[in-house]
């Protein structure tokens, strides 16, 4: 394998990375801190509801799955999988039909939702310069992880990345970047994990904080109480017991 590199691929796969994970880490602490009103998902809910009902399952669900596959795929290394036996075409397989899927399910999940959010003028009112920045970068990855999954595992003839990206991803957090193994991959595994690490330090001055919110303590909170109250019509003045007065005399 080659193992040489230059100093601008080093920038490029350790020191980018890096800057893009402080700045994941720091600006979500600063967020959090200087930003409490702000950390929402800025739901359009209100705006509108028919498309948002349909596409924000179908996106939110399919996303779960493709974490799932990107655990699976870039965190757990090759050897572990060999040695529970499971060859490298059963992987290819498996990550083909399961990453075809959750592919799938994002794509049309994220053109629910982008339309809505182009021709809805309602939920284009209430859209924000960052949140635009925010979706066309989702929409980048998605459609680069979409042609790994679709264009090279499904259809086309097939790419070890846990040969090279995964060994990469996971060097970075030994502190050992392995920048060969991923400055000589396939263009197309470069630019997903390029545009993945802008999304990551764009995610803290993003609505993408929400993904940290998932509101699990409704799982545990007290019930809300409702009671019932006999409707009964307000006085107006003039009409009760209590009248208008004279300022100053007593009741
Ligand atoms: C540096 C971080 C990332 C790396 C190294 C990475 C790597 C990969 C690889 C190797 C694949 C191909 C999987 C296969 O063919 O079986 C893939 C697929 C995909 N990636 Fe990523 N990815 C990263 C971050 C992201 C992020 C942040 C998103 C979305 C916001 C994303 C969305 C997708 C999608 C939608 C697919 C296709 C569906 C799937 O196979 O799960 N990726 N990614």
């Amino acid at each position: 394998m080659n193992t040489s590199v230059t100093g601008w691929q080093v920038f490029w796969w350790a020191v980018l990375p890096y800057l893009a994970l402080a700045t994941f880490v720091i600006g979500h602490i600063w967020r959090w801190r200087y930003d409490q009103f702000g950390w929402t998902s800025r739901s359009t809910e209100l705006q509108e509801k028919r498309l948002l009902k349909w596409g924000s399952p179908v996106f939110h669900y399919a996303v779960f799955a493709a974490i799932a596959g990107h655990v699976i795929g870039i965190l757990i290394p090759e050897s572990w999988t060999k040695a529970i036996g499971i060859s490298e075409s059963t992987y290819r397989w498996f990550s083909a039909g399961a990453g075809t899927a959750a592919a799938v399910g994002i794509v049309i999940g994220v053109i629910i939702l982008a339309a809505r959010r182009i021709f809805i003028t309602r939920v284009r009112a209430t859209t924000s310069p960052v949140d635009w920045v925010a979706l066309i970068l989702l929409a980048i990855v998605i459609a680069l992880g979409f042609a790994e999954t679709v264009g090279v595992n499904l259809l086309g003839s097939g790419y070890n990345y846990r040969q090279s990206v995964s060994v990469w991803f996971r060097s970075l957090f030994t502190g050992n970047p392995n920048v060969a193994v991923i400055a000589h991959a396939p263009l197309l595994y470069q630019l997903h994990a390029t545009a993945a690490w802008v999304i990551f330090a764009v995610w803290p001055f993003s609505r993408l904080v929400h993904a940290w919110s998932y509101p699990l303590w409704y799982l545990w909170r007290p019930f809300v109480v409702y009671r019932e109250r006999a409707a009964a019509r307000p006085n107006e003045p003039g009409t009760s017991g209590r009248r208008w007065r004279r300022i100053g005399v007593r009741y």
